[in-house]
This record gives C-alpha cells, sequence and structure tokens, in this order.
C-alpha cells in the first residue's frame, strides 16, 4: 500500500537556497498540487500570486523571512468567494487557502526544492506591494528554491503522540 508518509517526512522548512532557477515544470506542478486542493463547499476562493527574481525580492519589503529566494508563491483567498459556516459566520477562507498551500508545500518537496511555509507578514504591506485587489487577502507566502540547508533542530522537536491526542 502507498504512503503519503516519506514525503511528510521528506519535508522541512528550508530557510537556504542555491541560485539555481527552479524549471517552468516544476512551478506548474506546485500550482497543479494547490488547484487541486479541496475547498469548503467546493467554492474554490484559492488565489495564488507566482513572483520571480526582483517581485519576489520585493516582498523583504513585508517581511523578514523571505530568504532572498528568486521564486515565492503567495498564497489567498477572495473574501467575496469563501464559504460561510451558516452556525457561527466562519469564513473558510483561511482554511482553504492553508489546505492549498500544504498540497503546494508537499510537491515542492516532491520536486526535490525546499520551502519555508511563511505566516510572519504584513498584509496590508504585501496586499500594497502586489496591488491586490481589497478583496483579496493573502494567508501565506512559500520562497522556494533548490535546497542550501540541512533541517532545523526544530524539524525534529514533535511531541509524543499522547500530547497530540485528546
Ligand atoms: C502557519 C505557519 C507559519 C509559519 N511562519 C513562519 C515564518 O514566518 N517564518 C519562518 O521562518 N518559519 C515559519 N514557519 C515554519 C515553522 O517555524 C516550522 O514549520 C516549524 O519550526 C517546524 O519545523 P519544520 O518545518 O522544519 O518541520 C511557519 C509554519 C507554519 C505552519
Amino acid at each position: 500500500m502507498a504512503s503519503l508518509l516519506p514525503i511528510l517526512k521528506e519535508r522541512y522548512s528550508c530557510r537556504k537556497f542555491t541560485d539555481q532557477e527552479v524549471e517552468e515544470e516544476k512551478i506548474n506542478a506546485i500550482l497543479e498540487a494547490g488547484r487541486i486542493a479541496p475547498t469548503a463547499h467546493n467554492n474554490q476562493p484559492v488565489r495564488v500570486k507566482v513572483l520571480k527574481e526582483a517581485e519576489a525580492l520585493q516582498l523583504q519589503e513585508a517581511t523578514p523571512y523571505m530568504y532572498h529566494a528568486h521564486l515565492a508563491f503567495v498564497v489567498c483567498y477572495d473574501k467575496s468567494k469563501e464559504w460561510i459556516r451558516p452556525f457561527d459566520q466562519m469564513g473558510s477562507g483561511v482554511i482553504d487557502a492553508s489546505i492549498a498551500t500544504t498540497q503546494m508545500m508537499l510537491e515542492i518537496t516532491a520536486q526535490g526544492l525546499g520551502s519555508t511555509w511563511v505566516g510572519h507578514f504584513d498584509p496590508l504591506k504585501v496586499k500594497e506591494l502586489l496591488m491586490l485587489p481589497t478583496n483579496i487577502e493573502p494567508v501565506a507566502i512559500l520562497p522556494v528554491g533548490y535546497k542550501n540547508q540541512e533541517p532545523s533542530h526544530l524539524h525534529d522537536t514533535r511531541n509524543p503522540i499522547d500530547h497530540f491526542l485528546i
């Protein structure tokens, strides 16, 4: 039986990249992994901005965590398209964008590339720099490149299974 665990265990936050350019086929495979992700009510509110070279480096104005990457994906959702849970009006956009980001991160790993999920950014600055419409909310930034770093100690720091269960 096939398992996803080898890819899940291979993934780690990579914060240093080589100068090698990421091939267009790999970029397309990563986008495909996000495109096919499930979304609440199949509303598909996720929108992704692909940034290369100067555009990616420009994001350093919005976060200290771009790690000089020459390629980045900014995963967003459209507030006007997200499913709203009727009981408490919770919007599912952040969840939908997070699932897409996770699938993209795993495809990045499968393509032999590295990345880090970056959530520490100024959303208003990102919107301004990328000239995003007001209904588009950025959720995650994935700086991407060929890995030039081993996993940090945090990668192996996980609670045991009895802490994971309630
Ligand atoms: C929602 C989220 C936000 C994160 N934001 C950042 C960030 O802004 N900067 C950063 O360097 N790492 C960020 N990380 C990466 C975590 O620090 C990392 O996943 C964690 O330390 C475990 O290490 P590992 O990914 O190597 O297993 C984020 C991860 C997640 C899931």
